[in-house]
Formats: C-alpha cells, structure tokens, sequence
C-alpha cells in the first residue's frame, strides 16, 4: 500500500510517501479499516520532530484520525462487518489498569495516540481494535468523519463534562481558526452560549462570526481583556477556551468574570505563561484542563452530529502524498478548521 512515514525524527521533509506493507491482522480483537481520509494534529507534528510524543521506533506511519471502510475482521469482532464505514476513537490505553477498565484510556498512564505507538492513518490501511471502530453519522462525509476524532472529543471533554458550560453563558474563545477553537466554537454555538472570539487574523475573525460568534477581537488588540469585560456589561465571560498559552494566559485570567472557569487542552506559543495566583483565588477561579477524551464522550460528539446535523469545519483536503504541504499549513497555522488528507484509492 501507499502511506506517509518518517524514517527519522525532524523537519517536514521527513515525511515520505512510499510503498510499504499492508497491515495484517495481529489479533482476533483486531480489524483493517481502507482508509478513506485522515486528519492532520498537530501531535502528528509533535510524532515527525520527535518532540513531546511516544513514537517508541521508526520507520512510523503518522497520523491520529481517520475514517474509511472495514476490509477484514478477526474472529472476536463481533460487532463490526466488512463493508462498515467508520470513524476511528484514535487513543489506546494498557487495556489493563483501573481507568482502562472503566474505558477512561484517555487517563492511562500508557495512553498513546493512533500514529505513535502503532501505525496511523496517513496510509490506504490501517490496522486498530475494533473497539476503536465506531459508526459514522450519515451527516457526515469520510473527510468530515476523518476530521472530528481528536479535537472534537477533547473539545467535549473539556467544555461540556468539566466546563458544564451552560446555554446563555458567556465564553471566549482564544484563537479562532484552529481545530480545537472550531469544535470549541460549534459546541458552544449548539447549547446556546454567547461566543466571543480572538484571532491574529481578520479573515478568520470574520469566518468565525458566520459560525456563529458574536464577537470578534483582533489578537493584537492591547486592551484584549478590558474589551472583552467592556463585551459582558464589564462582568467578564464565564468560559475561556485557551489552547495557546503564553502572554495571552494572564490575559485570560483577567477576562473572567467571578468564579469563572479557565479550560486549557494545549499550548501552542507557550506552556509556562505568568500565573497571578491572587486573581485566582481571590476571584474563586477554577482552572480546568482536558488531555483527550473518552469513549462515552467521543459517543456523545457522534450523538452531537447525528442530532443536530452540524458538521466539522474542513479547512482544506489534500492528497495522500502531499502530506507536506499538509503539516506545513497547520504549522504555519494558516487554516480555519481541520486540514484532511484524502486516499485517492
Ligand atoms: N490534549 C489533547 O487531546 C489535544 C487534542 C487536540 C489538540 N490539543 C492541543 O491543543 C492545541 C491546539 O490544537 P489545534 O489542533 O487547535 O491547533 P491548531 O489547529 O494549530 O490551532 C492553533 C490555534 O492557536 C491559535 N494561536 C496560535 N498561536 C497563537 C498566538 N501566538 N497567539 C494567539 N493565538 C494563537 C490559533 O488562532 P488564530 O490562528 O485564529 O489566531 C489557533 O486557533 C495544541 O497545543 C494541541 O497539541 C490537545
Ligand atoms: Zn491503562
């Protein structure tokens, strides 16, 4: 099959599209998905620069997400057919510890994304357990399902079971145009919270209004939290989705209203911003962080889709073998949502 690997860990010109084996079956839990679309993370950047990750030997097949069709199933899954098309939960855990047991993978101290530990999507084939193999809502289309998986099931995790955001609540989200700032920006939309979003970039402020926010701030704007507390009759927002880090942290903290919440999945400018902890405790803040979500809320994102028939925001499709091109968007942070890329057989 073609797929996209890295034989070393470093630039984007490590990424190389070449011939290699088809994935076979290894256990009877397992099944071979056709992949039909990937998504591009930036832990797949993370994988490729070998940078804050677990991709334990190379060569390695990136990537997290993926959608596509089931091809061959072991004896075990029971559930799942050939023909199946399928969106994948793209984390594994040891199968063996307390949060495992209880489908939490996502706070195994094993826990791994598709693409690290094992062979990902950016390839014609993928092999996964079938429990990693879930229906994808009619809505949707393969590059839409492809896209979802990761940002959107953190995105859930971190706004809905530990923000409770709730309709009629104010919320900021930092950044407008990546993939967890545009699952941030439909859920928040869906229930019925008033948006306000940031962004270095005018055009995505202006994306991000025709989805729905109600306010759009250009990040270079000095006086970021004084406008957004002018935006919320001077109360401050509840929320705050802040997934970048650095100078715009304290910022954050500044924008809230008493005993609002700080949500954090990520650091893209930095990850040790300045912490005034006396803004913290004197105005009763909670901090609150998501590092991926589980399998009850990546069914309640499929719920999501299916009900209220919103779809991912795909920012841009590329083939298979310009995977290149791909990353280099998303690590130039020029996209307004998910950049896919799509198997051309
Ligand atoms: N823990 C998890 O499971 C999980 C899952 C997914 C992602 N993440 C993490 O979450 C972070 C975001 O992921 P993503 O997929 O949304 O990445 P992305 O698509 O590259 O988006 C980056 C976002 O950050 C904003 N941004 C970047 N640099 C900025 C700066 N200097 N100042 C202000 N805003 C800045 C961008 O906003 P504008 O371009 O609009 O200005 C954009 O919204 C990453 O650190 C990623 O690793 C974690
Ligand atoms: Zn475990």
């Amino acid at each position: 099959m073609k797929a996209v690997r890295i034989h070393a860990h470093g630039g984007i010109d490590q990424l190389r599209y070449e011939d290699t084996e088809d994935p076979q079956l290894r256990s009877s839990n397992d099944v071979i998905v056709k992949l039909k679309a990937a998504a591009v993370n930036r832990i797949d950047l993370a994988a490729r620069a070998g940078i804050g990750c677990r991709v334990n030997s190379i060569p390695r097949i990136l990537g997290a997400d993926g959608a596509g069709t089931v091809v061959s199933v072991g004896t075990n899954a029971r559930h799942i057919r050939p023909g199946d098309a399928v969106c994948l939960y793209p984390i594994y855990g040891c199968g063996e510890c307390r949060f495992c047991a209880s489908q939490h993978e996502s706070l195994c101290s094993e826990r791994r994304f598709l693409g690290e530990r094992d062979d990902g999507t950016y390839a014609e084939f993928v092999r996964v357990p079938a429990t990693n193999c879930f229906p994808i809502p009619s809505s949707l289309s393969f590059e839409e399902a492809a896209a979802f998986p990761l940002v959107y099931v953190t995105v859930w995790r971190m706004l809905i079971t530990r923000g409770d955001l709730k309709p009629g609540e104010s919320v900021w989200i930092v950044g407008a145009g990546g993939g967890i700032a545009t699952a941030a920006l439909q859920i928040a939309g869906a229930i019925g919270a008033r948006i306000i979003v940031s962004s270095r970039d005018k055009e995505k402020l202006s994306s991000a209004k025709n989805l729905g926010a109600e306010h759009g701030i250009h990040s270079e704007n000095a006086e970021l939290a004084k406008v957004v507390r002018r935006l919320t009759d001077k109360r401050g927002v509840d929320v705050v989705v802040n997934c970048v880090g650095g100078e715009t942290w304290p910022t954050s903290l500044a924008a809230l209203a008493r005993g609002g919440r700080l949500l954090t999945c990520g650091a893209v400018a930095n990850a040790q911003p300045k912490t005034d902890l006396r803004r913290v405790f004197w105005n009763h803040l909670k901090i609150l962080a998501a590092g991926s979500g589980t399998r009850q809320e990546f069914l309640r994102v499929l719920n999501f889709f299916a009900t209220t028939r919103r779809k991912p925001i795909v920012d841009h499709v590329f083939p298979l073998q310009d995977a290149m091109s791909a990353q280099r968007r998303l690590a130039e942070k020029r996209q307004f949502g998910k950049i896919v890329l799509r198997m051309e057989t």
